[in-house]
């Protein structure tokens, strides 16, 4: 044998994925079901409180009889959409299956063995995951009071950085980095890393010193901003999200992405979506309404409650018998679904997404029950 041959491994071996995916825990999405129940209160994965605008699903429904046909595999209109209403350059907008695809893309292609992939330490999931997934190495930096560290992430950078994924605002903390801080965390990384905000849920902020990432995408060749219309959009089950970025790091996504990668109703629905800003607005003053009084009735109840600015609130669980896990398995036999906060490495916390008033009165009358009984 050759010493090429040597080296392969034996024909009859199973395949081999690359070394480290074994290692990569899959993403565990929050929980669907309930044995038995009919009615379930679904509040574990930050869907939008009042359901798609009508006419994104009358979009949709009007595509039904063309969906045989291939999307537009460059989704030129939901592109064209999205820079009107924006007021943004078309050819740097880039469409993804959700902004998952994006925040995995982004990682195969800017990182890779020997690579490191910067996150904050209780940031979104899949950013690890996507650095695994591309052989890179994370690195997970504390967070000072629940909210990403800047001077921590900077300290963090080496030679070997190749991306910062920061989520603004944070999912699952619901904290946010200001405009002044993240304009502080470009201006010191190195020009070859790029910075990732991740904006998913941008829509649902209300303060005067929060930017959702487009002054920085402008005229800085190493910002993405990823958005989503998974959230305030409601359109979760379609998987559509959007990058916005310079040229080249636009390029790169639209080489390496799905080529038909957002389907034809989703590009419709998306569409629609965008145009029916009083949606959006209800959907924004239901959530300015409600989240505050989540958050109210339960530090009403003794319980400690992350200040946040998204569609969520992180509520704290004392160590002992009333502890989050207790309290998750008694939310779930009274039939509402709240997110475990483990895999985030908050283990004592609950993430509650805000839903419908019905839903919220549910849920505080639940945790009053548990926590009083
Ligand atoms: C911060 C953050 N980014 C991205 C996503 C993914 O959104 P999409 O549905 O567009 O893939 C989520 C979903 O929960 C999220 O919380």
């Amino acid at each position: 044998m050759s010493g090429i041959e040597d080296k392969l491994a034996p024909l009859d071996a199973a395949p081999t994925p690359r070394p480290g995916i074994i290692d990569i825990a899959p993403y565990v999405g929050g929980e669907a079901s309930i044995a038995g129940a009919t009615r379930i209160i679904r509040l574990a994965s930050n869907e939008s409180a009042l359901g798609p605008s009508p006419k994104a699903v009358a979009a949709y429904r009007a595509i039904a009889g063309e969906i045989f046909r291939y999307p537009d595999g460059a989704s030129v209109e939901l592109r064209r959409a999205i820079a009107a209403h924006f007021g943004l350059d078309e050819t740097r907008i880039v469409c993804g299956t959700g902004s998952d695809e994006l925040i995995s893309l982004l990682a195969k292609c800017y990182a890779g063995p020997g690579d490191e992939v910067i996150h904050s330490r209780h940031g979104f999931l899949m950013y690890p995951l996507a650095a695994q997934a591309a052989g890179a190495t994370p690195v997970a930096v504390p967070e000072i009071n629940l909210t990403a560290d800047v001077d921590g992430v900077l300290d963090r950078v080496t030679a070997r950085t190749r991306l910062v994924y920061i989520a603004n605002p944070n999912n699952p903390t619901g904290t946010y980095l200001s405009r002044d801080a993240m304009k502080r965390l470009h201006r010191a990384l190195p020009r070859s890393c790029v910075l990732v905000v991740d904006a998913a849920y941008c829509e649902f902020v209300a303060r005067n010193d929060y930017e959702p990432g487009l002054e920085l995408v402008e005229g800085n060749s190493n910002v993405v901003m990823l958005r989503t219309f998974s959230k305030i959009h409601a359109l979760a089950g379609l998987r559509v999200g959007w990058a916005y970025a310079g040229a080249a790091i636009a390029d790169v996504l639209n080489r390496t992405r799905g080529t038909f990668n957002v389907g034809l109703p989703a590009q419709a629905a998306a569409i629609a979506s965008l145009g029916d800003t009083e949606s959006i607005e209800r959907a924004q003053a239901h959530n300015h309404r409600w989240r505050p009084w989540l958050e109210q009735q339960i530090r009403g109840l003794g319980l400690a409650v992350n200040p946040a600015v998204a569609n969520f609130v992180l509520t704290r669980f004392p160590e002992g018998e009333k502890d989050s896990v207790a309290a998750a398995e008694f939310l779930k036999s009274r039939a509402i679904l709240v997110r475990r906060m483990a895999a985030y490495h908050l283990p004592e916390y609950l993430r509650i997404t805000v839903g419908t008033e019905d839903e919220n009165r549910a849920v505080v009358a639940a945790l009053t029950e548990f926590v009083k009984t």
